[in-house]
């Protein structure tokens, strides 16, 4: 029987990396294989989000008597769960929780690394059938070795992630992850219950003719940005325009398709919200370090986006994140004396 050894499962394309590096001692793979893991599982559980009917209602109880919990409880409880049995992890932060969870037994407080996650983003289009998606990040803890972790390991500025990645339930089920040496997409192969490697090496597209925003918003956003929408809506010198608008409010889904075929997404600041919606730690951060390392950009208008200092766990920024061309356009507008930026 052929066997395609082409195509590597993400186990496999972690255990090759750590040929590369003799003295990994394999922690980081393992943490990956963890939230592989949970990942298929929340898949199989999103897969039958419409069945929720039949099933029971979030809050009842099912036919087999179990009680259904929401989908985004559910995938917070997968990855907590996977991340606190395996042995690489010291704590984890969720969108889903108030507090850091510090798991506080001697394998895990001499792991090095803490995670955090935004288990089911884009929750609200479960019952629309629209993608959505989990967003992980991984960061090297800066507190002793043997003790438990503490806040100040996840209160780090997004460039100290080691790893960031995040899983699109989609047409097709993908988790795509980056190290600093690059980022590589995996597909779930339903035949054999794998991510296998589907796409090597994701590069962004240094331009592209997407623009993603919610543009109910526009008259609540700033002159500037205002500016470089209208630009995207026009044949200008500036933006290139016009450019094609996808917005779907599942941002896994937005940035994921602007990441591949190149484009900007952003959620800026309002007047009712001037941080905007997205969270620093648990959205921004690890899309700033996957898209940065596969050649875009990422600010929040002022700052780039992993320069800055969290100070809470769940704070806010505005985003602008996507291909470098289109993104260094903005800037200009953004960074224009405030006569210039008016619309
Ligand atoms: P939620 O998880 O509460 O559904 O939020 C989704 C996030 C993000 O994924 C998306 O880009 C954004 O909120 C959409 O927000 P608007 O509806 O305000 O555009």
């Amino acid at each position: 029987m052929n066997i395609n050894r082409q195509v590597l499962t993400l186990d496999e394309f972690t255990i090759q990396g750590l040929r590369d590096f003799p003295k990994a001692t394999g922690e980081l793979s393992s943490l990956l294989r963890d939230i592989g893991l949970a990942a298929k599982r929340v898949n199989v559980e999103v897969n039958k989000a419409g069945l929720v009917d039949i099933l029971g209602d979030a809050g009842t109880m099912n036919v087999q008597g179990e009680e259904v919990k929401k989908l985004d409880i559910y995938a917070n409880n997968q990855f907590m769960g996977v991340l606190k049995h395996g042995i690489a992890c010291a704590g984890i932060a969720s969108e889903e929780l108030d507090d850091i969870v510090v798991f506080d037994d001697p394998v895990s407080n001499n792991s090095k690394y803490v995670c955090m996650f935004d288990p089911l983003d884009g929750s609200g289009n479960i019952d629309v059938n629209v993608s959505i998606g989990t967003i992980f990040s991984i960061y090297r803890r800066v507190s002793e070795l043997g003790k438990p972790c503490t806040e100040e390991d996840f209160l780090q500025p997004g460039n100290k992630q080691v790893a960031a990645g995040y899983v699109i339930y989609g047409s097709s089920t993908m988790l795509v992850y980056a190290t600093r040496r690059g980022v590589n997409g995996f597909t779930l192969d339903p035949s054999i219950g794998e991510f296998s490697l589907s796409h090597p090496n994701i590069q962004c597209p240094e331009s592209g003719k997407i623009y993603s925003v919610n543009h109910g918003n526009f008259f609540q956003y700033d002159k500037p940005v205002q500016k470089y929408i209208d630009g995207c809506q026009r044949k200008t010198k500036t933006t290139g325009g016009p450019y094609t608008q996808r917005y779907i409010g599942s941002m896994v889904a937005d940035v994921h398709r602007n990441l591949i075929k190149g484009g900007i997404f952003m959620y800026p600041g309002t007047t009712d919200k001037p941080k905007g919606k997205l969270r620093l730690l648990y959205e921004c951060n690890p899309f700033a370090f996957i898209v940065e390392v596969a050649g875009g950009k990422a600010t929040n208008g002022k700052q780039r986006i992993l320069d800055i200092q969290p100070t809470e766990l769940h704070q806010r920024t505005p985003l602008f994140i996507g291909s470098k061309a289109m993104m260094e356009e903005l800037e200009v507008l953004l960074n224009a004396e405030p006569a210039e930026a008016a619309v």
